[in-house]
């Protein structure tokens, strides 16, 4: 049990750490007040360009990969399952989502679930990569891509993956990703949200 709470406890915290304003900072930027106010890459490339964009995105999704990641380290070459690593990759996501830093507020944890999933679940996250891609490029609505993203983790989960837990865990993930997309999935059925422009 101590195990779980360390690995929760260090999760949320690298979670917390929002890489978006911290970025925005230095720019001179107040992240939570431009674009749509999402302390996100999406958002920092919306505002502060590819650059800025793309290196969040990269730490974001590094938060993920870490989190989800060191838990495992013991264990690597074993079929040792990967509960503790979930553990650690959920806490990192509540914890960019809810941020000890940002008065519990913060983004959407895409990126930080797609790191966490490369240490995971690497086939169901290459999938959603794909989903992504698809539903970007078709349309150019970030939050439609990423809600694609979402809801094709459970999808390929039911091909790929046989661990209960894990299973459970990718259904959440989804409705996690719906849920922090409310605003956006308004958007989209009114028809104002922002398409994509590169800057
Ligand atoms: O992952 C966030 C993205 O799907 C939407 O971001 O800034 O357009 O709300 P944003």
């Amino acid at each position: 049990l101590i195990e779980i709470i360390g690995v929760a406890l260090v999760g949320y915290l690298i979670g917390s750490v929002s890489f978006a304003v911290i970025i925005a900072r230095r720019m001179g930027v107040d992240i939570l007040r431009e674009g749509s106010c999402n302390p996100g890459a999406t958002n920092v490339k919306r505002v502060l360009g590819k650059r800025a964009g793309n290196l969040c995105f990269a730490l974001d999704f590094l938060k993920g990969l870490v989190a989800a990641g060191w838990p495992l380290l013991p264990f690597v070459g074993a079929s040792e399952p990967v509960h503790l690593g979930i553990v650690g990759l959920i806490a990192a996501i509540l914890g960019h989502s809810f941020s000890l830093f940002l008065g519990f507020k913060g983004g959407k944890g895409v990126a930080t679930t797609m790191g966490g999933l490369l240490a995971l679940a690497p086939i169901v996250l290459g999938l959603g990569i794909v989903a992504w891609v698809v539903f970007f490029y078709t349309t150019r609505y970030v939050s439609l891509a990423s809600l694609a993203f979402g809801i094709s983790l459970p999808v390929c989960g039911l091909f790929f993956v046989h661990d209960t837990w894990l299973m459970v865990f990718l259904v959440a993930l989804a409705v996690l990703i719906v849920v922090r997309h409310r605003s956006n999935i308004q958007r989209l059925l009114k028809g104002t949200e922002n398409r994509f422009v590169k800057k």
